[in-house]
């Protein structure tokens, strides 16, 4: 397989819209930027982000198989020399099997202030708290959910006015901007 040099071999993992894939994919054909987009994977063969990254030339593969899954995404690592998982709205809980037979690292971006609300409904919860800020997190995944290394975050400011959709718009749009630094940063420091 192709290797490019002095960028890492990255494959992302999505189930849906695909916008953080989507600055990502942007963010790797930069000169400067330290990551490759070889490879997406998606436990959804509809999910959205998967049209745009074939239109980038980039390879897809949908995985249907609930079961087969984790083995299938494995062999599909190992075969494009795969040295880095960026998970980007992937919504589906990996095993702590998975995590160690990959072997290298794996990031998640969350879309709170980590470790404020881990799992699901994170702007919910922030509004309903009265929180006066929001955020996104990118981590390191371990075996606990949304709990390993937070390696960037910004946040936020929930005003009075804002609703879970209003605040989610808010969030993405610095979603896009923290997680292909988030990325470089990490490969920076490795
Ligand atoms: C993003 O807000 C991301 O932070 C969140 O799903 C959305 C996906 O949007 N991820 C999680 O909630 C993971 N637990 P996208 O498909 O447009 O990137």
């Amino acid at each position: 397989m192709e290797q490019y040099p002095g960028k890492k071999n990255t494959a992302v993992f999505i189930s849906g819209r695909g916008s953080n894939l989507k600055s990502l994919i942007k963010h790797s054909k930069k000169k400067n930027s330290l990551i490759k987009i070889i490879l997406v994977i998606s436990n959804n063969e509809d999910a959205e982000g998967l049209k745009y990254a074939s239109r980038s030339k980039i390879k897809i593969y949908g995985i249907k198989n609930k079961s087969n899954f984790e083995n299938k995404s494995l062999k599909l690592l190992k075969k494009y020399n795969i040295d880095l998982v960026c998970l980007a709205g992937f919504m589906k809980i990996l095993s702590g099997n998975f995590i160690k037979k990959f072997s290298k690292p794996i990031l998640n971006i969350h879309p709170s202030l980590l470790p404020k609300y881990k799992g699901l409904n994170t702007h919910e919860r922030a509004i309903k708290n009265k929180d006066r800020f929001a955020g996104a997190s990118i981590h390191k995944v371990t075996e606990k959910l949304d709990s390993g290394k937070v390696i960037l975050q910004k946040k936020v400011k929930i005003l009075k006015s804002d609703d879970v959709r209003s605040l989610e718009k808010k969030v993405l749009k610095i979603e896009h901007e923290i997680y292909p630094k988030a990325v470089d940063k990490f490969l920076t420091n490795l």
